[in-house]
């Protein structure tokens, strides 16, 4: 008989892994298919779904390729996992069909199932499912548990009926445990793409795995791109630009257009028949057609992704380096230079925020940071050099450790799901 088979999946903003681990053995990230990359595999998936007007639906990478091939005459859906908290998001139409947030998500992880077959075979019921301290945007424990049924339902329908939730920040601790040694109190620091979730945990000695603490904020690397639409992008999209109504008066674009233009899960939305009403309205009568011109351009022809992709290389362009260009072409033609230290002004205010939050979670864990072995960063957001310079002045740049930005939860909800099934 072969060993038991244990499954992690981190079902996350911007990208999604799933890692598995046999008996005792260490968890292993499986292989999904990815016609971008040269060995024609990848460790994670861009959470994304790509619906086709003949009804073909995909995910991830194949989305992705997909999206490229019919350059974007379908609708790409992003970010799909900041409407799970949410209320007012219950269902939407896309050619025709009613889709609830369950659906989507639950089309999505249909499609990672099969997508690991070819490395794992089947896999099977169970499994360990990563979940934010708070979910993006609940504001109460309402809208959490709103979350949780949601993703329980998904996850039920595409064949995972026995499910353990688990923080990612504690998923995180646990991965870096396994590289471990000694006994260390470490603050985990996971900056993803929708939230920024922190623990504090005992781990590698005795009582390994004491959770001290934990907390969490809806601002992460999606906040920071909306800070760049915000400051480059929107204007040049006519932001705050008037039109003519049909009545002959003017007014200004509404800036609901914006809100929805600079969050990457409302963006797949702006194509709802109502919204296109309107920007139609907008197009007529604007007194900046150039603008609005690009605007209408990446709603129609369904460049979200191209936008969410021209803006991110841009933003990792100045992880690396003081500047870099922000170009978006299919007929958006725009340039412009993006400055590490102006992004840096942009996003004091989302840096006090997540730092209020881990002033908190170390008082409820009773301990100063002076008492902390290890800073453990990961997440993508995490390789943002005003983010790591931040946890280096509240800890010490010694303490600081980095690695498996993208799936070390993944790797920690496998080695957890040792423990809860095992
Ligand atoms: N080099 C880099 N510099 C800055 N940001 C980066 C870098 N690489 C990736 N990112 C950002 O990291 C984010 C994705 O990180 P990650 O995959 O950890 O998030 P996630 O797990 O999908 O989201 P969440 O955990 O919030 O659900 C994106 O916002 C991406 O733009
Ligand atoms: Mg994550």
């Amino acid at each position: 008989m072969s060993e038991p088979l244990y499954v992690g999946i981190d079902f996350g903003t911007t990208n999604s892994a799933v890692a598995v681990a046999r008996g005792k053995g260490a968890a292993t990230l499986l292989p999904l298919p990815n016609p971008a990359s040269t060995s024609g595999t990848s460790s994670t998936w861009r959470t994304v779904l790509y619906f086709e007007p003949g009804g073909k639906l995909t995910a991830g990478a194949e989305a992705i390729a997909r999206y490229r091939e019919t350059q974007g005459e379908g609708r790409l859906v992003q970010s799909i996992k900041s409407h799970l908290a949410s209320a007012s998001f219950a269902r939407t139409t896309v050619f025709g069909r009613r889709w609830t947030i369950e659906d989507m998500i639950a089309a999505f992880l249909r499609q990672i199932r099969q997508a690991v077959g070819p490395a794992i075979g089947e896999l099977g019921t169970r499994c360990v499912i990563g979940r934010p301290v708070r979910y993006w945007g609940a504001e109460d424990a309402e809208d959490d548990a709103r979350a949780v049924t949601r993703m329980t339902a998904a996850l039920a329908t595409a064949g995972f009926s026995d499910v353990v939730f688990e923080p990612e920040p504690v998923a995180a601790a646990a991965a870096y445990a396994a590289r471990l040694t000694s006994a260390e109190t470490i603050v985990v620091a996971d900056f993803g793409g929708g939230t920024t979730d922190f623990s504090v945990v005992r781990v590698g000695g005795p009582g390994n795995g004491e959770i001290l603490a934990t907390g969490g904020i809806g601002i992460s690397g999606d906040a920071f791109d909306a800070r760049i639409i915000d400051e480059l992008i929107a204007p040049a999209f006519g932001k705050g630009s008037r039109y003519r109504d049909e009545m002959g008066g003017e007014a200004t674009v509404p800036a609901w257009v914006f809100n929805n233009l600079r969050r990457w899960h409302y963006l797949s939305f702006l194509k709802e028949p109502q919204t296109q009403r309107l920007l139609h309205r907008v197009i007529e009568g604007s007194l900046d057609p150039v603008s609005i011109e690009r605007l209408r351009t990446v709603i129609d022809d369904d460049l979200g992704l191209v936008l969410h992709q021209g803006v991110e290389a841009a933003k990792l362009g100045i992880s690396a380096n003081a500047q870099s260009e922000l170009r978006l072409d299919h007929g958006v033609d725009l340039k412009k230079t993006l400055l590490r230290n102006e992004f840096e002004k942009w996003i004091v205010p989302d840096l006090t925020e997540i730092d209020a939050v881990m002033t908190r979670v170390l008082d409820d864990a009773g301990i100063t940071p002076a008492k902390i072995d290890r800073v453990f960063a990961t997440g993508g957001t995490s390789l943002t050099p005003a983010v790591r310079a931040w946890l280096s002045n509240r800890f010490g740049a010694e303490k600081l450790v980095g690695g498996e930005e993208l799936t070390s939860v993944a790797s920690g909800l496998a080695a957890q799901a040792q423990r809860h099934f095992g």
